[in-house]
């Protein structure tokens, strides 16, 4: 299909896994399975080498910032001294409300998984 992105076989997507496809970070919160822009919106850190928390939120590997996969909005903001900043959590929360991550659809054909 023109504009998929090819993820590779469903097996590899196990839950609390996160991966890079093409221009996605492609992941497993729970069994829901996700695909959102890889580029973390703080200072660009490649999402796709982040992880997954308990709460099913993709944590960004450079400082610790949380998103909603659902939504790709910023749910926490960056840590560390970031987080001493006054203020600028709540900056970047209410930047991806209006500038969430993109996300794509994860669909899953002949035990492989495609971004859509
Ligand atoms: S680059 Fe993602 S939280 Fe800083």
């Amino acid at each position: 299909m023109p504009n998929e992105v090819e993820i590779g076989p469903a097996s590899e997507l196990a839950p609390g896994t996160v991966k890079g496809a093409g221009p996605y970070a492609v992941g497993n919160a729970d069994g829901e399975r996700f695909a959102v822009t890889r580029r973390c919106r703080h200072l660009f850190a490649d999402l796709a080498n982040g992880s997954v928390d308990r709460a099913g939120c993709l944590v960004c590997p450079l400082h610790g910032a949380r998103y909603d996969v659902r939504t790709g909005r910023m749910v926490v903001g960056p840590q560390g001294v970031f987080s001493k900043i006054p203020g600028f959590g709540s900056f970047l929360k209410a930047l991806t409300v209006v500038l969430p991550l993109g996300r794509g659809r994860v669909v899953e054909r002949d035990d492989t998984l495609y971004v859509e």
